[in-house]
């Protein structure tokens, strides 16, 4: 069966897209065939962040009636697919919202999970999204503005009779500023399902035009990212043992280099 999951913040900038792509990539590398759909339709960026621009079709087109959703899936080279927005799209008055019920019936049963990137806010596009998923994951930043917002994103969800999976915290800096777990918990009244770090290889990942998880897969925040999709999948995560499959593969590499300069 399928599962939707939709991602909001309620406060803009807070890492709803770079959690939808990395959690994406992490579910995938424990094998589930997982789609990222753009529903932040004003100000779509999947497409910028994963280099996947300029496409033929796009959601807009499937919320237009022009094609079907599996018309705008794309193949990023990690596996994931990846449903992009038209970044020179205008006005929502020009797409039916509604249209997008149907448009995911498309991924029912074709994927494992289908991630859902939510618009900034709490207004109509935030709302479609949350309301077309099986469960929520809020991301927030461990500061009070954020946690605030994250607070009235978690009621829209509740109004709309939706679950909430969980919560992500990300940008988590460890310079004892952040706010405590608990007190996040507390406020929101759902449990944090994950936490991901201050790291410079995220933005350094979205210049480059991919995701951490794929291009820096042993940075602290991929572990995070890993983390989390070993929650979400109940199965376990050992730390222990992906380093010492990390260790592995250098040694692999290490002899396969000694044995290639001993043939020249
Ligand atoms: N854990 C992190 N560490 C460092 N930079 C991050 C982290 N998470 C997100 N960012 C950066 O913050 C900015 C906003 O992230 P983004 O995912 O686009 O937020 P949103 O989708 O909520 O608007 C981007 O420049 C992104 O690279
Ligand atoms: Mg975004």
């Amino acid at each position: 069966m399928t599962k939707i999951l939709t991602i909001v913040s309620g406060k803009g900038g807070v890492g709803k897209t770079t959690t939808t792509i990395n959690l994406a990539m992490a579910l995938n590398s424990y094998g589930k065939s997982v789609a990222i759909v753009d529903a932040n339709l004003t100000t779509p960026n999947i497409g910028i962040y994963l280099g996947v621009h300029s496409v033929p079709v796009s959601i807009h087109d499937v919320l237009q009636n022009k094609n079907k959703l599996l018309d705008a899936m794309y193949q990023h080279p990690s596996g994931v697919k990846v449903i992009p927005g038209d970044i020179g799209f205008s006005s929502l008055d020009e797409i039916n919202l509604e249209a997008l019920d149907d448009a995911l019936l498309d991924l029912e049963g074709v994927m494992d999970y289908v991630l859902i990137d939510g618009a900034a806010g709490l207004g109509e596009e935030a709302a479609k999204a949350i309301s077309v998923c099986d469960g929520v994951i809020v991301v927030t930043n461990p500061e009070m503005p954020a946690v605030t917002d994250a607070l009235k994103a978690v009621n829209l969800v509740g109004e709309l009779r939706k679950p909430v999976t969980g919560v992500v915290i990300n940008r988590f800096k460890r310079d004892g500023l952040d706010m405590e777990v608990n007190e996040i918990e507390k406020i929101l009244e759902f449990p944090v399902v994950g936490a991901v770090e201050e790291d410079s290889k995220i933005r350094e990942s979205m210049v480059k035009r991919n995701a951490v998880f794929e291009i820096h897969p042993k940075t602290e925040a991929s572990r995070n990212y890993k983390r989390l999709a070993a929650r979400l999948l109940d199965v376990e995560y050992n730390d222990r043992n992906e380093k010492v499959a990390d260790l592995m593969e250098i040694f692999k590499k290490l002899f396969k280099d000694i044995k290639d300069y001993g043939k020249k």
